[in-house]
Formats: structure tokens, C-alpha cells, sequence
């Protein structure tokens, strides 16, 4: 059973990404809806609630948890492989955490995260790449870290769209979310001084939800790198090497879980995913 984990409904854009690409597998979702968004709050409560988050996912029975959530990889991530896990009894089970950066970085550079100095001809890409995000993983500055420890010509330009990800959430107008948008959009040209950036990162999982927007108002030259489909092929990749956390199965399930109300949240995620089933309490 494969967890998934966001702070609201921004990682069923992962979710949906991995039932295409493994449709024999059992999946658990968790929404952290009482807590969201994430992206304002202290990193210490990102910590602490991911931790919460991914402790429930292994009380339910995922043996791998993935963290579908930019701000709460950006933060807790590390952490929580380096310091917590180690020391709890789902790491002698085997159980483990993975983050969405990884294989972000890995797809914006075309160079495998375990090489961190730069190689040719990695070293000679010189391209610009937009990074939004929300203000705690734009403050983490790990999009600009890592791609350009990995390709040092590269332009990172990093624009945090601070209420976008609570604004898709709560079903703002399109008038407002188009307002949020081209407001991002105007701070990632600014800071390039009117030049398009070659490519962008949509770095929090609510955005693709309206990936359509950013298309629409984004200079017609820049590509768009579809995060879900990143780590949909990273975890391919991955299940094939760690067979352990694969368990193909004839009647595969699924279970949404929030921590906020069901019933309201089922009728949110509707609007996004028209068959979503329904939401169960945490
Ligand atoms: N979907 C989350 C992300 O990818 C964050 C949304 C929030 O601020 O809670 O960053």
C-alpha cells in the first residue's frame, strides 16, 4: 500500500498521476485539511504535522509514504528520513519516506540526484527556470540549491504565489485565481527582466489545478514541466529497484482520508475530479 500525503487536495494531481501509471496498486490518501496551507506556517509546524501525517499513513498500513506536497518536502523531508524515521519501528519494517523535489530536480536538470557536482553537459546548460512555489518552500530556496548545484549556468528565478495554493483550495473565482497567477507570472518576468524563462516548475501540487491559467499567461515559448508525470516516471523507476513497497493486485484500493470534514471536502474535490470518490475522517 502506497501513502500519499498533502496538506489539502493538491496532491491528488500526484495521486491521479500514479493510478494511471500503476493501476494495480492500492493507495491511501491524506489531506491534511484541518492544518492547511501549509505554506505560511513555521517550519517547525511543517515538521511536526508531516510527521503526524506520515505516522498515520503507517498506522493504516503504507509501507512507503509519498510526501505529494512541495512545502512539506522542501522542509520536512530531510528531517524526517535523517532523524525521525531511524529511530521509530516502522524503519525496522522497512517502512519509508519519499519527497516530490528529488525527482523535480532530476527532470529540470536531466541529471540523477545522486550526482551533486556538475558534469558535462549539464554544467554548460544555461537555460532560465521559473520556480513557484509557496512562501515557506521558495524561502527553503531548495528548487535554486539543488538545480543549480547540479547545473551552475542555469538561471533559477523563484516567485512565491503566497495565497495561490489556499485560493484553489477554497474555490476562489477564476477571476481571482487568474489575478494570482498573472500577479506570479509578473514577478518571475520582472526578475528576468522581461526575458520568458525556458522552462517553468509549477513547485506546489495545488497548481496544477490551474495549469491552464499559468499556459494561458505565461510567454507562449515557456515549457511547463508536469510535476505529477515526473514522479509518476521517478517512481516507476523506484518500485522497480525496491519491489518491496509493490504489491500489484487483481481488486486494487483506494481510500481518501481528510482531517477536515469529509463531506466537504468530497463536494471540493469533485470540482477538480469529477468521479473522486468520497472522502473518509482521518
Ligand atoms: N500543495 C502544497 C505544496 O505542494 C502546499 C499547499 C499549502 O500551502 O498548504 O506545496
Amino acid at each position: 500500500m502506497i501513502g500519499i500525503f498533502d496538506s489539502g487536495l493538491g496532491g491528488l494531481t500526484v495521486l491521479r498521476a500514479l493510478m494511471a501509471r500503476f493501476p494495480q496498486q492500492s493507495f491511501i490518501y491524506l489531506g491534511d485539511h484541518a492544518h492547511m496551507p501549509y505554506g505560511d506556517r513555521p517550519s517547525e509546524h511543517v515538521v511536526e504535522l508531516t510527521r503526524a501525517c506520515s505516522q498515520h499513513l503507517f498506522e493504516r498500513g503504507c509501507k512507503l509514504v509519498l510526501l505529494g506536497c512541495n512545502t512539506a518536502t522542501a522542509v520536512a523531508a530531510r528531517t524526517l528520513q535523517r532523524n525521525w524515521l531511524p529511530q521509530t519501528v516502522w524503519k525496522t519494517h522497512g517502512h519509508n519516506i519519499l519527497g516530490i523535489v528529488a525527482p523535480t530536480v532530476e527532470a529540470a536538470t536531466q541529471t540523477p540526484w545522486a550526482v551533486t557536482t556538475p558534469k558535462y553537459p549539464q554544467s554548460y546548460i544555461s537555460d532560465r527556470i521559473a520556480v513557484f512555489g509557496t512562501t515557506r518552500t521558495i524561502a527553503s530556496n531548495v528548487y535554486a540549491d539543488e538545480i543549480k548545484k547540479r547545473c551552475p549556468k542555469v538561471r533559477v528565478i523563484q516567485q512565491a504565489c503566497s495565497s495561490l495554493a489556499g485560493a484553489i483550495e477554497l474555490q476562489a473565482s477564476r477571476e481571482d485565481l487568474t489575478g494570482l497567477v498573472i500577479e506570479g507570472i509578473e514577478g518571475v518576468l520582472k526578475q528576468a527582466g522581461g526575458v520568458a524563462p525556458h522552462r517553468a516548475i509549477l513547485g506546489c501540487t495545488h497548481f496544477p489545478l490551474v495549469e491552464d491559467l499559468f499556459k494561458e499567461h505565461l510567454p507562449p515559448s515557456t515549457v511547463i514541466l508536469s510535476q505529477p508525470e515526473v514522479v509518476a516516471d521517478s517512481m516507476e523507476d523506484y518500485l522497480s529497484r525496491r519491489t518491496q513497497y509493490s504489491q500489484p493486485s487483481a481488486d486494487p484500493s483506494l481510500l481518501l482520508l481528510t482531517t477536515g470534514d469529509p463531506q466537504e471536502i468530497s463536494i471540493r474535490a469533485r470540482v477538480f475530479w469529477r468521479d473522486c470518490p468520497g472522502f473518509q475522517q482521518a
